[in-house]
C-alpha cells in the first residue's frame, strides 16, 4: 500500500517529484475565473498531476461526444448506458462526469453512500431533456388518466431530468437509453397496453417502428395543446404516445444529406443515431446507438466508407482511429453538441485541482424523494441488460 499524504481533507498517494505542481498544494481551486487564464500548454500536465494525486479516490467518466482534450482523461468512456453502469459499479469517492447534467444526475442517483458526483460545468445541460418539464408531464398523465382505460406505462429516455425519471419510476415505468430502447419498450408492453415515450419523439418512433408497430399506431403528444393535440379516438388506437421533443444535434440531419453522400461517395454506408428523424433513419443503411455506431465501424473491413449521422466529436475520433476506412459526417456542416462542448479542459482542471485542495466544486445532488423513484426507474432498466 502506498503511503498516503493528507492534502486538505483528502488522502492521496504521493507522486514522483517530476509531477509535482506547486499550485496543487496551495489550496487553489475555489474560483473558476482564474482557470480561464491557465495557458493551454500546461493544462494536460496539471490535469494529469491532479488525477495522479487523487488516485483511486477519483474516477473520470467521459461521454463519447466530449472533445479530445477532455475525453483523453476519462478512465471510462461510453454512451449513456455504459456510463450509468460504470457509475453504479465504481467505488471512487469522487465521480467527475464529463458529459451533461442529466447524465451526472443519473450517476448521483446510482452512486453509493459517501460518493460525490461532480459536473465540471453546471451549464452543460441538454435542450432535449429541457423539453419535458415535470409540470407538463404531470398534466399529460392526468389528461390520459381522464380519458380512462388506456393502460399507459411511462418510459423515459436517459436524456431527461431526475424529476421525470422519478415520475416514471413511481408510475411503474423505466428509463431507456438508445442502446436498449427496444428491450425496454417490449418490457413495458408486458405491464400495460400503451407506452408514453419521453422526451425524444424520434428515438421512440424509430425504435417502435423497427419493433413492428405501424406509424398509424403512434401519436405525438404536444404539451402545448389540449390532449397533446390528439382526439380520444386517436389515443385509444395508439400503442405509442411520443412526447414532442428532439435532439437539436441529431435533428439537423436531413434525408437530402443521405442522398448527397450517396451521390458523392458511391458505395458509402450510412449509419445514423436513432435520435435522427424517421425519414433519415429510413434512408440509412443502419441505425445505431452511440456504442452501436462504434461497433459497426470497428467490425467493418478496411476500405469501408461510412457517412455517420451523430455528434461530430465522435465522428472525427472514429475517423482518426480508423484511417484504413473512410469516415465522414453525414452533414457537411459541423453537428456539434454545444452543451457537451461546454466541458473544457479548464473546467476539468478546476474540478480536479479543487478536489486535491479539499474543495468539491459543482456537486450534483438529486433530492432524496426524487432519488428514490428515479433509482427505481434506472434499476428497472439496468436489470433488463
Ligand atoms: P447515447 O449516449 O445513449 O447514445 O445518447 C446520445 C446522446 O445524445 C447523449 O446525449
Ligand atoms: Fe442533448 Fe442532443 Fe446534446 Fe445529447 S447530443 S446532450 S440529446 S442536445
Amino acid at each position: 500500500m502506498p503511503q498516503l499524504i493528507e492534502i486538505g481533507s483528502l488522502a492521496v498517494a504521493p507522486q514522483p517529484e517530476t509531477l509535482r505542481v506547486p499550485e496543487l498544494e496551495k489550496g487553489v481551486g475555489c474560483d473558476f475565473s482564474s482557470y480561464l487564464l491557465v495557458p493551454d500548454n500546461t493544462l494536460d500536465e496539471r490535469i494529469g498531476a491532479a488525477v495522479q494525486k487523487l488516485g483511486s479516490d477519483l474516477v473520470i467518466l467521459g461521454h463519447h461526444y466530449q472533445r479530445d482534450e477532455v475525453i483523453r482523461f476519462a478512465r471510462f468512456r461510453g454512451d449513456s448506458l455504459k456510463l450509468s453502469q460504470q457509475a453504479a459499479e465504481c467505488d471512487a469517492k469522487y465521480i467527475v462526469f464529463c458529459g451533461v447534467h442529466f447524465m451526472a444526475e443519473s450517476a448521483d442517483v446510482l452512486r453509493h453512500e459517501g460518493q460525490t458526483v461532480i459536473l465540471p460545468d453546471m451549464n452543460a445541460g441538454c435542450s432535449m431533456a429541457d423539453m419535458a418539464d415535470i409540470g407538463q408531464v404531470e398534466t399529460c398523465w392526468a389528461e390520459l388518466d381522464a380519458v380512462g382505460g388506456l393502460g399507459v406505462v411511462p418510459v423515459t429516455y436517459m436524456n431527461s431530468t431526475a424529476a421525470i425519471k422519478a415520475f416514471t419510476g413511481e408510475r411503474g415505468g423505466s428509463v431507456v437509453t438508445s442502446s436498449n430502447a427496444a428491450r425496454v419498450i417490449e418490457w413495458a408492453f408486458t405491464r400495460g397496453q400503451r407506452v408514453l415515450f419521453l422526451p425524444d419523439e424520434h428515438l421512440g418512433r424509430n425504435t417502435a417502428f423497427r419493433m413492428g408497430i405501424p406509424l398509424d399506431e403512434m401519436v405525438v403528444w404536444d404539451p402545448y395543446q389540449e390532449l397533446g393535440g390528439n382526439t380520444e379516438a386517436a389515443l385509444r388506437k395508439a400503442k405509442i404516445i411520443l412526447w414532442k421533443g428532439y435532439c437539436s444535434v441529431h435533428q439537423r440531419f436531413l434525408p437530402e444529406h443521405v442522398d448527397r453522400v450517396r451521390a458523392d461517395h458511391p458505395g458509402i454506408r450510412v449509419i445514423v443515431h436513432p435520435e435522427c428523424r424517421f425519414e433519415v433513419a429510413q434512408k440509412a443503411d443502419e441505425i445505431g446507438s452511440t456504442e452501436g455506431i462504434i461497433r459497426a465501424i470497428e467490425k467493418s473491413p478496411p476500405g469501408t466508407k461510412w457517412a455517420v449521422g451523430t455528434e461530430i466529436h465522435l465522428v472525427n475520433r472514429l475517423a482518426k482511429e480508423h484511417t484504413d476506412r473512410e469516415i465522414i459526417s453525414l452533414d457537411p456542416h459541423v453537428c456539434v453538441c454545444t452543451t457537451m462542448f461546454r466541458i473544457t479542459p479548464q473546467h476539468l482542471l478546476w474540478a480536479v485541482e479543487s478536489l486535491v485542495a479539499g474543495n468539491v466544486v459543482n456537486p450534483i445532488t438529486v433530492p432524496d424523494e426524487q432519488r428514490r423513484w428515479a433509482r427505481v426507474a434506472l434499476d428497472r432498466m439496468l436489470s433488463l441488460r
